[in-house]
């Protein structure tokens, strides 16, 4: 929970950093998103810019704020149909309680932008408001003959962005609350499954015990991927079984009060990490702790990942699967044909929190740096997920352009015995401190001897 005081500073720093004479601003929170042939609606999730900003989840509201009057909050007043359909709603006292804002009810929402036409209009949260105004309680948005500035809402929206890269106390002690629950899930995750359960099983345990810990919803949708089905990097749980032999990738994380967590482990269907998956395992391990190891002020997320690029390259050089200099491999991203995505994102309001790249930079299209999603220097306050993963990807190890790119740096016969090998992925989430990591998601057992002891408990029962 976020104090009002401090929701209201967070406010007055925004505002302060805008530095608006006139202009009028506005943050919805999204309407909540029907489902076709029923009466009730998508999960709903505000738009974290709302999030941030109010300090509220309230479906259908909208922040407003102009210079001379400053902020204020639009709440919906329930209807007789919705309170007998869906509940009373958030009490509007009780949100100005919460929030620190002075609330007013959403039907003020029309005058309050007929007053302002004429002045710059920025969006920012959902726009949702410009395509559905009816749920805002205004009529027609084109009859308010507003102008929205385009360059307005992209400038105050990247600063809401910079603001939101380095969370406060408050929301590190949430974010901390997200990865205690994820670690219930995955905690029982690596007790309970046997071969025989399927991914729908393991995911359904998993997610259970989130909620049974406090959990209000998973942060995205749970990634359960069993033999080679851990190879797909975002694989949805199907009916498949876990088998002997097998490794099984979950990568799931609870949401709490909005705030994510995104971890992942990898373990095997037995009790033991056998042959390959042993030195596979071993090695992503040592990737991710050394670059969490580097993680402290001042240190450009980049570098982190391709330092952790030419440490995969140099294991899969020992392991004779890559063939050459780690260094040269990397320059000519062979690496990546295992190691495909980036080295992590920053989290916090969104899974892939805002300001992942520092203005002026733009994503590479090298194949081995496409998928980093965060590029700039870290500083303290900020939270980014440290995940190295080694695959064997089909589409990529199959592709016949890529296999005469790469001739020379793979044992593509090796390879080819590996195909069903899956994946291997380990992610915490990791907070910057004034000199160094602090692991939000540490606690969750990783190390070979931790798994192998929780996996021989869960096969003795
Ligand atoms: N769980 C999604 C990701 O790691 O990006
Ligand atoms: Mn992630
Ligand atoms: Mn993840």
């Amino acid at each position: 929970m976020q104090s009002p005081a401090g929701l209201r500073s967070r406010r007055q720093a925004i505002a302060r950093s805008w530095d608006l004479a006139r202009a009028a601003v506005l943050i919805p929170a999204g309407l909540p998103v029907p489902i076709p042939g029923s009466d009730q609606f998508h999960d709903f999730h505000a738009h974290p810019e709302f999030t941030y900003l109010a300090g509220a989840r309230t479906p259908g509201a909208c922040l407003a704020f102009d210079p001379a009057e400053g902020w204020v909050l639009f709440a919906p007043v329930p209807s007789l149909e919705d309170r007998v359909w869906v509940g009373d709603g958030e009490d509007l006292e009780a949100l100005a309680g919460a929030t620190g804002l002075p609330v007013r009810p959403l039907p003020g929402l029309r005058a309050w932008l007929e007053h302002r036409r004429g002045e710059a209009l920025a969006i920012l949260g959902n726009d949702d408001i410009t395509y559905r105004p009816a749920g805002y309680g205004i009529e027609s948005w084109a009859a308010l003959e507003l102008d929205v500035d385009h360059s307005l809402s992209t400038r105050l929206g990247e600063q809401v962005a910079e603001s939101r890269r380095s969370k406060d106390p408050s929301e590190v002690a949430l974010m901390r609350a997200a990865a205690d629950a994820s670690r219930g899930g995955h905690l029982l995750a690596l007790r309970t499954a046997l071969p025989g359960m399927s991914e729908r099983q393991l995911q359904i345990e998993l997610e259970a015990e989130f909620f049974r810990h406090g959990a209000e919803r998973t942060a995205y949708g749970s990634i359960v991927g069993t033999g080679s089905n851990g190879a797909v990097l975002h694989f949805s749980p199907t009916a498949r079984q876990l088998r002997n032999g097998e490794l099984v990738l979950i990568d799931a994380g609870a949401e709490w009060e909005g705030y994510a967590s995104d971890v992942t482990r990898t373990f095997p269907a037995s009790t033991r990490f056998e042959g390959i998956h042993r030195d596979l395992y071993q090695l992503v391990l040592d990737v991710q702790q050394s670059a969490i190891a580097t993680v402290r002020p001042g240190v450009e997320y980049r570098d982190l990942h391709l330092a952790a690029s030419a440490h995969i390259a140099a294991g899969l050089v020992d392991l004779g699967i890559l063939r050459g200099d780690p260094a040269g491999l990397v320059e000519r991203d062979a690496h990546a044909l295992f190691f495909p995505h980036g080295l992590g994102h920053m989290l916090g309001l969104a899974t892939h929190d805002a300001g992942g790249c520092l203005k002026g930079r733009t994503p590479s299209d090298r194949f081995g740096l496409k998928w980093l999603r965060a590029d700039l220097p870290l500083q303290p306050g900020y939270v980014v997920t440290i995940e190295p993963g080694i695959y064997f990807i089909r589409a990529l190890l199959t592709a016949p352009a890529r296999r005469e790119q790469y001739r020379d740096a793979v044992d593509w016969d090796r390879v080819d015995t590996l195909l069903d090998a899956g994946g291997i992925r380990i992610e915490d989430d990791v907070l910057v401190t004034e000199t160094g990591a602090d692991v939000l998601s540490g606690a969750i057992p990783k190390s070979i001897p931790e798994i192998e002891a929780l996996r021989a408990e869960a096969h003795s029962r």
